[in-house]
């Protein structure tokens, strides 16, 4: 089967293109589906474009039309987790969407995406990676390194850390330190994104595995957007670079 890989914007997205071997293009939901081979793997490659409805409905083609499996997301994100950097690289081991939950006096309780507490009530939050894949990608990354950042992104010489952890995603742009830590706080997300819990939905009803790569493009907080048009170049590179690492195990 096939890997269906989705990358949100065009940033992201020229790192795996530029790599794509045998490739050939399809126009649907006004999306160019590729499909060839990277690392010598089968894949199906799309640009998504922004958001949870967008990334839900070209991964329910990557899954039902193309038969993908597992479906992975790849590109950038801002971080939550006060230990990282611009540039450390966030793998999710579950994603939360944020934005979903009960409004009550005046503030979101943030509850699991398509239920609703008195009318169909669940005790979970969030999508789990299936835990047999959570696995392979950590043997597969044991002992690999990126390249340092450049000095103007923070570089200090070091490689960017890669860790495992909660991504969140919500319809909303973060640029706003006081979000930033409430969302650290309150869900315990390492990086916080558009689209990867949307994705998560998607593949669990249709029972595939998924898999988000996101590599911190600024850090959520009152200069993300400056960050965020800085560095989204070199990080996007951060998280092609292993998901390439990765194809042969997907
Ligand atoms: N993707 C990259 N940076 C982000 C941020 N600060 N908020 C939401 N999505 C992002």
């Amino acid at each position: 089967m096939p890997v269906g890989i989705l990358c949100a914007i065009p940033q992201e997205l020229q790192h795996l293109e530029r790599e794509l071997a045998d490739a050939a293009g399809e126009r649907r939901a006004g999306a160019t589906f590729l499909r060839g081979r990277l690392e010598g793997r089968e894949v199906v490659l799309v640009g998504s474009g922004i958001g949870k409805v967008n990334a839900a409905m070209i991964t329910t083609l990557l899954v039902d039309r193309y038969g993908c499996d597992p479906v992975v997301m790849s590109g950038v994100a801002g971080g939550l987790d006060p230990e990282l950097h611009i540039g450390d690289v966030v793998i999710a081991t579950r994603a939360v969407q944020h934005d979903a939950g009960v409004i009550e006096h005046g503030r979101l309780a943030v509850y699991q995406a398509g239920h609703v507490p008195f009318f169909n009530p669940t005790d979970r939050l969030g999508f789990h990676v299936p835990q047999e894949l959570v696995e392979r990608v950590k043997a597969r990354l044991e002992g690999f390194t990126l390249p340092p950042m450049s000095k103007r992104a923070g570089g200090e010489g070091r490689p960017p850390r890669i860790v495992f952890g909660t991504v969140l995603t919500g319809d909303q742009y973060i640029h706003c330190e006081e979000t930033r830590e409430r969302l650290f706080r309150e869900l315990g997300g390492q990086a916080v994104e558009m689209e990867g819990a949307a994705v998560a939905q998607v593949c669990e009803a249709f029972g595939v595995g998924w898999l988000l790569i996101r590599a911190l493009s600024d850090l959520a907080g009152r200069d993300s957007r400056f960050d965020f048009a800085a560095f989204v170049d070199e990080v996007a590179k951060s998280s092609a670079a292993i998901l390439h690492r990765l194809l042969p195990v997907l």
